[in-house]
């Protein structure tokens, strides 16, 4: 339901880096989808960073392993992830939690974009506890010596991490 900013709260987005998409994020992105009439999986487009993936391969991965969810989106943003929200009338941001360490971070995260916009809620889902020591870096640090990532990317994500190794 839409309150008087325009916001909706059916509609979330999950925003991040996603370089590239882990088994954990995935297992988020398919729980939320329960939760929401509509999920916007949202890629940073950070320029500071220095990524693996182009904001393109990372969205169309993305593309792939969502296919089959009708209620997901895939999108990008090089904004204030509030001011993203606003221009998608979306009310939630929806972040996994892994561990304690996380939350300090979530937790300053979610205070700052209450601060700038406080009809924008986060709300957090606590990480499958199989994935609890996932993370992007961590499936990049075993690819680059290739190691094998298959329990903790889909496939196609294997793939395309197996293809930059060979570049
Ligand atoms: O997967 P990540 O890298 O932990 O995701 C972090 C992300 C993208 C959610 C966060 O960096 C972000 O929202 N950046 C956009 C800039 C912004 O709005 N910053 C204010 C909140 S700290």
């Amino acid at each position: 339901m839409a309150n008087h900013e325009g916001v909706n709260n059916r509609v979330a987005v999950y925003p991040g880096s996603f370089d590239p998409v882990t088994l954990g994020h995935l297992d988020i992105i398919q729980r939320a989808a329960k939760q929401y009439e509509t999920l916007i999986v949202a890629v940073l487009n950070n320029t500071s960073k220095n990524p693996m993936f182009t904001i393109e391969e990372r969205k169309e991965l993305l593309e792939e392993v969502t296919r089959d969810i009708p209620n997901v989106k895939i999108d990008s943003f090089r904004d204030l992830l509030v001011r993203f929200m606003k221009s998608r009338q979306a009310g939630t941001i929806v972040r996994g939690i892994r561990s304690v360490s996380d939350f300090e971070y979530e937790l300053q995260m979610a205070s700052t974009n209450h601060l700038l916009d406080d009809e924008i809620e986060t709300i957090f889902m606590m990480t499958n506890p199989k994935f609890s020591y996932l993370s992007s870096s961590i499936v990049k640090e075993i690819a680059r010596f290739n190691g094998d990532v298959s329990e903790l990317v889909p496939p196609v994500v294997q793939e395309r991490l197996a293809a930059k190794g060979k570049a």
